[in-house]
């Protein structure tokens, strides 16, 4: 009978995902949530994508050709454009990377055949036939929906060049550039709300010290113009989290870098800047551990690029831009030198999370990020494979966070409670809350403990429901063969002695709206 019984348990637990087989008791942690203390609006910018000339990005990933057997609209992928559609991409990042500082816009317009094939130099080294240029570009923002965000090259073009670019695409005047992108299939001009001013400008793009790079930034933004009613935003290229001491670059930036509406910033949860940085699937827990820790270790550098802003700009007119963000893992083997195709796991979905929520915390400051990359390249939204395409957890990450698009977040405080691995020790629960142009109150929580469920009591009471993204594995991922592996489900909150609780399971991130 015993026997029985234990059989019966142990099939019952068998069906049941790893992750909610706790090895220990849940423990409970309280989070208060202040609706008094509003925060500045979460700009919907914040959820923006990078797509660069590098790998299968464009070439595959968005762009097949009108000829392609690959169904499409006007050569764009037609299962990519409605995925992204779904997730109301707000903005995306071109041509790079450190492919825009190699990059003549020159190549990229009038008839395709016609246009020049060069070498990426920067990513494989394969040829480019620059068959996605300025109005494949622009017609896919317009396509989309979203805002057109284009880094101009300021490494080894002049400011003529790039203000040319700019009045190509802008200008609606009797005039020689816009009357050739008439003449090549586009009448009115297009809006453009950013303009990247280089890109990286410490290293691919230009090697520059911080005094050269200011000077560089006050020369080009002077040059470049665009209709004043376009209102477009200039962005100087800033610093990187990844190199040294990042905000005496800032600082110098800041001070001598001319008029600067916005300044970006770059930073990737990468284990190793040089060698092996680990694969991105088939990894162990001292791994997981340490990705999160590099992903929330971007709350405190983007600390210090605010407190060097604060310093120079109190009146908070200069918005911080993280144009470059996410994972970065060895790329997958077998993939094309170069190309930095990696898988992208229940890991990445927790890296994602915790970075959102991060940019929630910062809303005074930071009015736009970039992922990088958007489709098959880093921490990608959406990989293919030929004719094949899958969603990666990272993107249903972004499907869950839409309520907070344009949400006034609020206070959350967590209580003290770690994961601890080895000597890494991470914040348990991390949660974010807001209320949603809607109305409603939503919270997001992340759960970074890969073995323990928690339960999260807040001082809400009521009910709450939503979506929760789980893994059965730290590397549970989707595949072209197990394309749905990891997917949201329905989740909820009950009430417990008048508390609204959450029970996380292990390796979690959930966002549930309170009614
Ligand atoms: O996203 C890949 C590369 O990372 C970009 O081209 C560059 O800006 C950064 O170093």
């Amino acid at each position: 009978m015993r026997t029985t019984i234990r059989l019966a348990m142990l099939a019952v637990l068998a069906t049941l995902p790893a992750m909610a087989q706790p090895s220990a008791p849940a423990p409970t942690v309280d989070v208060a949530i202040d609706t008094n203390a509003p925060g500045a609006v979460i700009d919907r910018h914040i959820y923006g994508q990078f797509a660069e000339h590098l790998g299968r990005g464009i070439y595959g990933g968005i762009w097949v050709g009108p000829n392609s057997k690959i169904p499409n609209i006007h050569g764009y992928r037609k299962d990519v454009v409605a995925a992204l559609k779904a997730i109301h991409v707000p903005v995306v990042r071109w041509p790079g990377g450190c492919f825009a500082d190699n990059y003549d816009w020159r190549d990229g317009i009038g008839p395709r055949a016609k246009r020049p094939v060069r070498i990426n130099v920067n990513w494989g080294d394969v040829t480019e036939d620059n068959s996605f240029g300025t109005h494949e570009y622009m017609d896919l923002m317009e396509l989309l929906g979203a805002d057109a965000y284009v880094s101009v090259n300021v490494g080894s073009m002049t400011p003529l060049d790039a203000q040319r670019w700019i009045e190509y695409i802008t200008s609606d005047q009797n005039a020689t550039l816009a009357n050739e992108r008439r003449k090549n299939g586009r009448q009115k001009p297009w809006n453009l709300k950013y303009i990247g001013i280089g890109n990286e400008t410490w290293g691919c793009g230009g090697n520059m010290s911080a005094e050269v790079a200011a000077s560089n930034n006050a020369r080009y933004t002077g040059y470049i113009r665009t209709p004043a009613a376009m209102g477009t935003i200039k962005v100087a290229s800033g610093a990187s989290g990844n190199l040294g001491d990042d905000t005496a670059f800032a600082e110098t930036l800041l001070k001598d870098g001319g008029r600067i509406q916005a300044l970006s910033y770059h930073y990737y949860a990468m284990p190793a800047t040089r060698g092996p940085k680990g694969p991105a699937t088939g990894f162990g827990e001292d791994k997981w551990a340490q990705e999160l820790s590099l992903a929330v270790k971007m709350e405190d550098l983007v600390r210090g690029q605010i407190a060097v802003m604060d310093k120079i700009d109190p009146q908070k007119r200069i918005a911080l831009y993280v144009d470059e963000w996410g994972s970065w893992y060895d790329q997958e083997p077998g993939s094309h030198p170069g190309f930095l195709y990696q898988q992208n796991t229940i890991r990445d979905a927790e890296v994602a999370a915790l970075t959102l929520n991060i940019f929630h915390r910062h809303t005074d400051r930071i009015k736009l990020a970039a992922i990088a990359q958007m489709v098959n390249v880093l921490q990608a939204m959406i990989l293919t494979d030929k004719e094949k395409m899958i969603l990666t957890p990272t993107y249903h990450i972004f499907d869950m966070y839409q309520p907070f698009m344009e949400a006034t977040p609020y206070k959350a405080t967590v209580s003290n409670a770690t994961y601890t691995y080895g000597d890494t020790k991470l914040p348990l629960i991390d949660v974010s809350a807001a209320r949603g142009k809607d109305g409603k109150l939503y919270l997001a929580i992340v759960n970074t403990d890969p073995h323990r469920a928690v339960s999260v009591r807040t001082n809400l009471a009521g009910s709450a429901s939503g979506r929760i993204l789980a893994g059965a594995t730290m590397d549970a991922h989707n595949s072209f063969t197990a394309p749905n592996a990891v997917h949201p489900v329905p989740f909820s909150g009950a009430s417990e002695n008048g508390k609204l609780v959450f029970h996380m399971p292990a390796m979690a991130v959930a966002v549930v709206a309170v009614n």
